[in-house]
């Protein structure tokens, strides 16, 4: 079967995509992508300046690319309000909803609202950001919220009587990110089950890029071991050019269906091009995706 590139993007024109972290890494790949086959995007980012000149890198290239640039930190809930409230002022429509961006393996600490920041930024932002645009994305025909997960939710252990590492008891920082990460496939799973009884004309599909060469892995380690590492991840791990590919499909392919997850096809699903994948069993777990969705609307206050 002929691989899937950004050739197979359909025009964009008239929709609306937000992509969370979209200035670095597979997010920005993903606005550029977007901006190119003309969509109105949203670069929501937790750095203004830093999303400018994301912005201003992709003019050079698609000088007619219509891109926003909006202030959006995860890891704090008042922003995420904030910011949905922003978008809903000027926007009646949402196609695309994003959820790409993330941190990984970082030492334990907590968001603004007291949540372990790796499950708070990765899974609780999105879930609080995707509950409070669910009114615009209902008002949207065949409307998308893409979730972006890892292989690394295959270490994800959920564990309802510590899920946020109280006190930093049982925290390692790949036990969290593996968590964070099975959460954004257990929330997709959960939140299709939601658009299907709910009859939203509204899907929700998972990605995940393989490894990929973007800034996700300047948290590990210390200044020599970035400089060791930096070289190595250019030659042996695919480019974010590729790493983004499941991601803009599962986003635009029109063949696209609810609770699909989308991933390279080279072995091992490190790298390659956007085919459908399988989660292991966990991330399949119906009772574990419903207590982490009650979970989720009791700690972010969001009821969807
Ligand atoms: N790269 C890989 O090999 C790989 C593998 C598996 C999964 N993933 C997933 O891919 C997604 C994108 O990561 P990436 O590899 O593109 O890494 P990246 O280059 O580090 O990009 C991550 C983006 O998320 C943003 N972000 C971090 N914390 C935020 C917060 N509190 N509020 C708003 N935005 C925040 C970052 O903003 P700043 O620029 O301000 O830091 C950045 O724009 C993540 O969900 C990651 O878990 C990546």
């Amino acid at each position: 079967m002929a691989k899937w590139t950004t050739d197979n993007i359909p025009s964009l024109a008239g929709k609306t995509i937000i992509v969370t972290g979209g200035n670095s890494g597979l997010g920005f790949q993903s606005v550029k992508a977007y901006g190119e086959k003309g969509a109105h995007v949203i670069m929501a980012c937790r750095s203004v300046s830093r999303g400018e000149e994301a912005k201003d890198e992709i003019l050079k290239t698609c000088k007619n690319a219509d891109i926003v640039v909006m202030q959006l930190d995860l890891a704090d809930l008042s922003s995420v309000r904030k910011f949905a409230a922003e978008f809903k002022k000027s926007h009646q429509q949402l196609h695309i909803l994003l959820n790409n961006a993330g941190i990984m393996m970082v030492p334990y600490g907590l968001t603004k609202d007291g949540i372990e920041s790796q499950q708070g930024t990765n899974h609780f932002g999105h879930f609080a950001l995707t509950g409070i645009l669910l009114d615009v994305l209902k008002n949207t025909p065949e409307s998308r919220v893409v979730n972006v997960s890892s292989l690394a939710h295959k270490q994800g252990v959920m564990d309802f009587d510590n899920l946020l590492f109280d006190d930093g008891k049982g925290y390692a920082s790949f036990k969290a990110y593996g968590r964070s990460k099975l959460e954004n496939l257990l929330f997709t799973y959960e939140l299709q089950r939601y658009f299907e009884t709910n009859r939203f004309d509204t899907i929700a599909v998972a990605a995940h890029p393989g490894t990929s060469n973007t800034n996700l892995f300047s948290h590990i380690g210390g200044n020599l071991l970035q400089a060791l590492l930096k070289p190595l991840m250019s030659l042996f791990i695919q480019p974010s050019s590729m790493g983004a590919l499941p991601e803009l499909r599962a986003s635009v392919d029109p063949d696209v269906r609810g609770g699909e997850f989308y991933g390279p096809d080279g072995r091992g699903g490190l790298k390659g091009y956007p085919v459908i994948v399988q989660p292991n069993n966990a991330a399949k777990d119906k009772e574990s995706a419903r207590k982490l969705w009650e979970f989720s609307e009791k700690i972010t206050g969001v009821k969807y």
